[in-house]
């Protein structure tokens, strides 16, 4: 299969393909997303084939108001409609129970739940906006893989297995959503986005975090498996603040070859003539690491290097985001002085 890259101006183009029952990739202010129609099994099945997913793991619905996801539903629930009117269009998913039938078994994954999201991009919105139905969007990378930010990423990963990409330019936040479990008392945190828990609790009076996002050990089954994820083919290290002098020190006697993605303080300790180095952030900015996380992941894994080390941020506020995803990325491993 061709795969066509599209500009805002062919929205037609995108809006056809999609209700022809292909699959479209398209800009959000997170990751890409992978889009199809949400209520037609044949279209989802083709978003799972087409990234290489395992089928019990569910999608997000992407709608282009709360008010679509009012008729989808009848109704939501109060704290629904707060975090919705308060963070929409944003980067937060929120999971409710969904009455059976109104979705594909392979939406949902055999769950009584549905995830609903409201995308702030343009694209994005003026794509919801032109289709008769909402659409799933799981990241528009290969399973396992960092998720794409630019519209060359999600070629790189599936050029020839979809239809067509929406090309909207860089993402924004760079991280995918933060995921709010609604259908639980409290609210749990699922996963750790831009939508911090401070700004949660300026709505919600309590909200509880999944242990799971902090302690990934303790995930049932196959553990290799489930921390392979948005993880390049390179090793990947965190380093720690403390650590960068002598890893210095190690990379001079060694000559290995390095990739490092870090801010520009740290990269500027290393021979850039050896050292192949991406910048995360100039000033210690952790929205801009955030942004440029993946994005330095695939660019570093691009050249020919036996490893790839990353900073390490303070994992609170919008640092939990970025920490969750590099210690997956890393597969929880610390750079340590090889004497
Ligand atoms: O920012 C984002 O959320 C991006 C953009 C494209 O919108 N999408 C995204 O989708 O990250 P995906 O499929 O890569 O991640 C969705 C996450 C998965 O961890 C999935 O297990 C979880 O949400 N999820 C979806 N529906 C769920 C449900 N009903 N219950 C529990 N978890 C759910
Ligand atoms: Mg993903």
């Amino acid at each position: 299969m061709q795969t066509h890259l599209w500009h805002h101006q062919d929205l037609n183009e995108a809006i056809h393909a999609l209700t022809e029952g292909e699959v479209v990739a398209f800009p959000t202010e997170t990751v890409y997303g992978l889009g199809a129609n949400a209520y037609c099994d044949a279209a989802v099945q083709k978003v799972y084939q087409a990234k290489g997913r395992p089928s019990d793991n569910p999608l997000i619905v992407h709608c282009h108001s709360l008010s679509q996801i009012q008729e989808i539903l009848g109704s939501v629930s109060e704290d629904f409609q707060q975090l919705a009117e308060q963070f929409w269009p944003g980067p937060l998913t929120l999971i409710v129970e969904v009455p059976e039938g109104i979705f594909p078994k392979s939406v949902t994954g055999g769950l009584s739940t549905v995830a609903f999201r409201v995308p702030n991009h343009p694209v994005a919105l003026d794509l919801l906006k032109g289709l008769s139905f909402p659409l799933v969007g799981p990241s528009a990378n290969l399973s396992g893989k960092p998720s794409p930010t630019t519209a060359a990423h999600v070629l790189h990963d599936l050029s020839g297995r979809i239809a067509g990409v929406l090309d909207g330019g860089t993402t924004q936040v760079g991280v995918e959503s933060t995921v709010v479990d609604l259908s639980v008392t409290p609210p749990m945190i699922l996963r750790p986005g831009a939508i911090t828990e401070e700004m949660l609790l300026s709505v919600l009076p309590q909200v509880y975090w999944d242990p799971h996002v902090f302690d990934p050990i303790t995930q049932p089954k196959s553990p290799g498996m489930k921390y392979k994820h948005y993880a390049p083919d390179t090793p990947v290290s965190m380093v720690r603040d403390e650590d960068w002098d002598d890893l210095v020190k190690e990379v001079l006697a060694h000559n290995n070859r390095v990739g490092i993605l870090a801010d520009q303080e740290i990269i500027s300790l290393f021979d850039e003539q050896v050292t192949t180095t991406y910048s995360l952030t100039k000033d210690y900015n952790i929205s801009r690491a955030n942004q440029h996380l993946f994005s330095g992941l695939r660019a570093l894994d691009a050249y020919d290097l036996d490893h790839i080390f990353v900073q390490v941020f303070p994992d609170e506020g919008l640092g939990k985001a970025y920490m969750n995803r590099l210690k997956k990325a890393a597969n929880q491993q610390y750079y340590h002085f090889k004497q």
